[in-house]
Parts: C-alpha cells; structure tokens; sequence
C-alpha cells in the first residue's frame, strides 16, 4: 500500500510482518545498534492539527534514526490562521516534495482526504475519533513482547471507548488476531451498534475484568464529547478507574496498558500505573519508536518499488 491510513484495510499477514520488523528495531535500539539509514534522502514532514506528545517525538525520532530529512510543521504558526484550508496546505507542502507526511487532525477523515491530494506516503498519526494505526500496533507489539503471542488473549478495553480512535484501532487489529475482545464502561460512553461487532460489552469492571489477559485503560476524551454527557471524574473513578482492587479481578499476571496521555486518579490509580510489574506503558511508548520505524520503511520501500514501475511505464 502507499498510504498507512488506518488498520481496516490492513490482512493478518501484513501486521504480523510489520511488527516482525519492528520487533528487530525495538531490539536493536535496546542493545544500542545504530540502525541502516534506509531513509536517507528522503524528506519527511510532521503536521499534527492536534496536540500530541509520544506521537510526534517518535514519528521525529523514528524519522532521524533512518536518515530522513525530519520537518516538524508548526500548524499553529501556519497559514492556516490565515483561512487556508487544510487541503491547501497540503498542496502547498506536496509541492515541496516530500516523500513522507505524517498527520494528526481532529476531524475523523481528514487524513483520508489529503491522502488523495498528494503525490506521497501519507501515515495517519490520529484523526478525530477515526483511526491511530500506529498506536493499534505499537500496542500489539507490546502486548506480544510481553504475552509471547498475539492470539487468543482476554482483552478488557475500559473507558471511553465511544471518543476513542485508540480503542477502535485496537478492535480492528486485535479481533483481526482472533483475540477475545471485552469492552468495559458505562453506556454513555460506548458507541451505538458495538455489541454486532462480535465484542463483548461490559457495565461493571468486576464482570468486564474477569479472567483478562490484558487491561487496557483508556482517557475520558472531553475535547470530543461535544457538549454532550461528562460523567463527574470521581464518580467515574470510583466505578471505572483502574485500582488495585479491580486489576485483582484479572489473571494475576494480567498487564496494564495506557496509550497515555493518562490522567491519574481518574481513569487509573498512580501506583498501578508505575508498577513495573504490573505496567507496560513505558514500554508502549518504546514501542511506539520501533514500529514507526517499521512502517515508515515499509511505505517508502513500496514507494520506491512504485516509482521504479512507474519508470518503466509497468
Ligand atoms: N497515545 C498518543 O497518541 O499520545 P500523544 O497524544 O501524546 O501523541
């Protein structure tokens, strides 16, 4: 494929192969190998519309470990505050061109559509309440590394789950992995039709955690809750945040994960949080550097392929 847009589109076979690939990334960055410049004259260009922290750091590091020429676009200093629409922008910046672009936008699509307005590899980064394909795989590896499989998992997804392109990443790819899949939260927060999608649905964390492999917390998402309903954070926390006591209700060596940003106190406890034995979000973001590596290699490998083909006019 040109474009990593999102999970849907993508077969068992192509995620089990990006992640063998950023399985040797993860182990070469941990033994301290410098990695083969396989992006060196390439250029690529961040635009992140929303606010992003691991995201970005590891798009840009990921980026400068291959070589790439890495421009991180400040959107808030762009002519977009001028009225320039976001396809115009991306115009702009295909005009330059570039052989990479990242995108973060909080309209669910967006990526999508500048994706068919320019000539290169575009990765989505997060769009609205859409898609994040490389946190779905970063997650994955993560889980793997530490599971040692990928497939018939118990995976409680708690929280928000109705505002979150994280969870909706993460169904796609590990119901794709034939996992056992849980979604635990309150009503108000679960998107309309999900129990059809072959996912179980859970009110309770005490029913919802039951014998789970995995926990995976997610954050109130109040930047899209559009005005709609805001549960109270410590009547939440109270039902829903992750503390020791319900984490007692999975396996016992059941993992933590947060795709961060995480708010203590209210979706997961401070000490559950940190506790290495228990917690796989610091490796999460470790993770998050080697699959952008993977993917942005893969994307510029068939890039090239692509060129090579349209040079002899295949
Ligand atoms: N998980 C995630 O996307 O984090 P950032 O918003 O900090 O990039």
């Amino acid at each position: 494929a040109r474009h990593l847009l999102g999970i849907e589109p993508l077969g068992q076979d192509e995620i089990v192969a990006l992640l063998d690939r950023a399985e040797i990334h993860a182990n070469e960055m941990r033994d301290g190998v410098t990695p083969e410049r396989r992006l060196a004259g390439l250029t690529q260009i961040n635009m992140f519309f929303e606010a992003s922290t691991r995201t970005q750091a590891s798009f840009e590091l990921a980026g400068k470990r291959l070589g790439a020429d890495v421009m991180n676009m400040a959107m808030g200093s762009s002519s977009l505050k001028k009225g320039e629409t976001l396809i115009d922008t991306a115009l702009t910046l295909n005009a330059m061109r570039p052989d990479l672009i990242v995108v973060r936008h909080p309209h669910s699509g967006a990526v999508d559509l500048l994706a068919q307005k320019v000539n290169c590899a575009v990765l989505n980064a997060g769009d609205g309440r859409h898609e994040h394909p490389t946190q779905a795989l970063l997650d994955a590896l993560t889980i793997r590394r530490a599971k040692g499989r990928l497939h018939r998992l118990s995976i409680a997804i708690c929280g928000d789950i109705a505002h979150s392109r994280v969870a909706r990443s993460n169904l796609l790819l590990l119901g794709k992995m034939e996992n056992r899949l849980r979604l635990v939260g309150p009503p108000t927060l679960m998107p309309p039709g999900i129990s059809e999608l072959g996912v179980e649905v859970f009110e309770s964390m005490e029913e919802g955690l039951k014998g789970a492999d995995v926990v995976m917390m997610l954050r109130l998402q109040k930047e899209r809750m559009d005005g709609g309903y805001i549960p109270s954070e410590r009547e939440y926390y109270h039902r829903y945040g992750l503390d020791a006591e319900k984490l007692a209700y999975a396996k016992d060596d059941a993992i933590v994960m947060h795709p961060g940003p995480m708010n203590r106190g209210v979706e997961i406890d401070g000490t559950i949080a940190d506790d290495i034995n228990r917690s796989v979000i610091q490796t999460q973001v470790e993770m998050g550097v080697a699959v952008r590596m993977a993917a942005m290699e893969l994307l510029a490998e068939n890039l090239k392929q692509a060129n090579a083909r349209g040079a002899e006019g295949i």
